[in-house]
């Protein structure tokens, strides 16, 4: 098993499989301690590249083949967001590059840029490789993925973000609206729908010991998600620190924008049920994203009441 500190060491992506996603996740929060600048993000970026390339779903594939129908299904709905997700965040981001105030900030979001459509054509191979969906262009077998988009998710990345990207593109120098766009895009995508969603897909494949190369993908994803919601958290606790009163901005993005997030990481009611008869948490998404928005507000220094977002069930 893995032991190296992975925000020194480049793991090749063919030995990511091994690695816990609470690794990369601690690392993390750790990170969150002393938070990295954003050259020092740059330079991990420059450590940890990896390519979709050296991803072998042969052993997937095989997994894939021996699911049950049913199983298939939930397996397509678990990755269509997640597919469809990477695509928006990709399409949004270059206003965003327009309109940080500082030349290091634009630095790392070209690379954050690249990421971002790494992962989309990562989940496009595993549609392809693994699923075998395929509608010819990137576009028609995204739009295959809405239908299993639940309102939270299609709220939050289909209609949100586009929008934000929009209203930015046409004032580039809105300060607020930069920042609450860091919000939607770093704090709630990123760090709450983004981080989550895969932490439970991983420890799920992880547990039953299948999908080895969508693992590898995934947790290349996850490494590169947590330096871009680092780089939100240094953001926001910059802009912080340079004006109190943008407390209130943040805060009212999250509370327009992090209710949306929970329900997308929400299983539908039936699964709910399913996950419950079998006495495991169906509210382990929603729940680790609200702690780790927790967390990260702490380190940005905004004490806000979470009452905004809903209530999830206790065990
Ligand atoms: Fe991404
Ligand atoms: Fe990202």
């Amino acid at each position: 098993m893995m032991s190296l500190d992975l925000s020194e060491e480049n793991i090749p992506i063919t030995e990511l499989h091994n690695v816990s996603v609470d690794k990369v996740l601690n690392q993390m929060d750790q990170s969150m301690v002393y938070l990295p600048s954003y050259r020092e993000l740059y330079y991990r970026w420059e450590r940890q590249q990896w390519s979709t390339q050296d991803l072998d779903f042969i052993y997937d594939r095989v997994h894939w083949e021996d699911l049950l129908p049913e199983e298939q299904n939930d397996f397509i709905a678990a990755l269509a967001t997640f597919y469809q997700g990477e695509a928006c965040v990709t399409d949004a981001l270059g206003p965003y590059i327009l309109a940080v105030p500082d030349e290091e900030m634009r630095i790392f979001l070209t690379t954050q840029l690249v990421d971002e459509a790494r992962h989309t054509v990562f989940f496009d191979r595993v549609f392809k490789d693994v699923l075998e969906i395929d509608h010819g262009r990137l576009e028609d077998t995204l739009a295959m993925t809405r239908q299993y988009m639940n309102k939270g998710a299609q709220f939050v990345l289909l209609d949100s973000l586009s929008d934000i990207a929009e209203r930015m593109r046409k004032d580039p120098h809105d300060l607020k609206l930069l920042i609450e766009g860091v919000v939607l895009y770093h704090l709630v995508v990123e760090g709450m729908m983004g981080l989550a969603g895969q932490k439970t897909l991983l420890d799920q494949y992880r547990l039953e010991n299948i999908f080895p190369a969508i693992r590898a993908g995934l947790m290349g994803v996850t490494r590169d998600e947590s330096r871009h919601v680092l780089f939100g958290v240094r953001f926001l606790r910059d802009m912080l620190a340079q004006d109190a009163n943008h407390a209130r901005v943040i805060e009212a993005a999250l509370s327009k924008y992090g209710p949306g997030a929970l329900e997308a990481l929400t299983p539908p009611q039936e699964r709910i049920e399913i996950l419950r008869s079998q006495n495991e948490d169906p509210w382990k998404s929603p729940r680790y994203a609200r702690e780790s928005l927790r967390k990260k507000l702490k380190v940005i220094g905004l004490n806000i009441d979470l009452a905004f977002l809903p209530t999830l069930p206790a065990l």
